[in-house]
């Protein structure tokens, strides 16, 4: 596959994860939309967003309520329909829409489109088979292109498995699995949350081993855990360094990206 050129572009890749509840609330995506537009001489942009919380909100209108297990939600096969055209569909449209409003050649994917990454089902998880998945495999071959190419791929952590049935993959999750194969410069999460908290204190600079004790003092809880838990395997991989934070004005995914916001974390 020589005739594809492997991110020979000189700017560094920058991975980018947005949580579910920050692609709802008015006006962000216009904000970061145009702060990337700005940003796209230096680097350049993958985006994997989450949107749990709309998938919740939608699943509880059909009248089923959702049920998490260390962060991750379980997905039952009834429930995968809902969390594709959410993902998918309404979240990945409404992004994909504005960046390109917004100056950016964004290219909406899931985890299906050229098998960027399959996974399979975590199994039965209390008495119930679930459609929740763990990633398997990654072929970064359409991403590569797509980056080579000048366009920035948005994309849904919805899947696979091997049988062709969905899975709903936790997008920190595919963020992970990606940087490990794409190695980004820098893998950052934008959340509602401005770092790793510590009682109301910021951390600002975290190694793995310290995570391990903050999950075990019950510090890290929720959806920051399988945030967190996987940046060990990810920075020993050899991407340079994880940032989490927030999102609040024009400046802050520079500030993210330089590590000088949020948490970062690094071996
Ligand atoms: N020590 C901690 N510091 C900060 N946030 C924490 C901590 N422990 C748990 N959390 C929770 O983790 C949440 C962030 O994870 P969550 O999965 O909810 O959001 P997200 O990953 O940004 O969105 P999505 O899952 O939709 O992609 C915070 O809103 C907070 O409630
Ligand atoms: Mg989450």
């Amino acid at each position: 596959m020589e005739k594809y050129k492997k991110l020979n572009d000189r700017r560094e890749v920058i991975v980018l994860k947005i949580g579910g509840r920050f692609t709802e609330e008015k006006g962000n995506l216009e904000l970061l939309a145009d702060e990337i537009s700005s940003l796209e001489k230096e680097y350049r942009f993958l985006l994997i967003h989450g949107g749990g919380n709309e998938v919740s909100r939608f699943s509880e209108l059909l009248g089923r309520k959702p049920v998490f297990r260390s962060g991750i939600r379980i997905t039952t096969s009834e429930e995968m329909d809902t969390v594709e055209m959410i993902l998918a569909g309404r979240v990945n449209r409404r992004i994909v829409r504005i960046f390109r409003t917004h100056g950016i050649d964004a290219v909406g994917l899931s985890g299906a489109d050229g098998s960027i990454f399959i996974g399979e089902s975590i199994g039965v998880v209390s008495g119930t088979a679930t459609r929740t998945g763990n990633v398997v495999k990654v072929n970064p071959r359409l991403l590569e292109i797509m980056l080579d190419g000048g366009y920035i791929p948005v994309i849904s952590p919805v899947s696979t498995d091997l049988k062709g049935e969905g899975l709903n993959i936790n997008a920190d999750s595919v963020a992970f699995h990606l940087s490990r194969v794409l190695i980004p410069e820098t893998l950052v999460f934008i959340s509602d949350i401005p770092g790793i908290l510590k009682g109301d204190k910021i951390i600002a600079h975290i190694n793995e081993k310290e995570i391990q004790r903050e999950i075990k003092a019950g510090v890290i809880t929720g959806g920051m855990i399988p945030k967190v838990e996987a940046s060990g395997v990810t920075v020993r991989a050899g991407v340079g360094k994880i940032v989490i934070g927030e999102y609040k004005k024009s400046g802050d995914l520079k500030l993210l990206i330089e590590g000088n916001a949020g948490t970062v974390i690094d071996r």
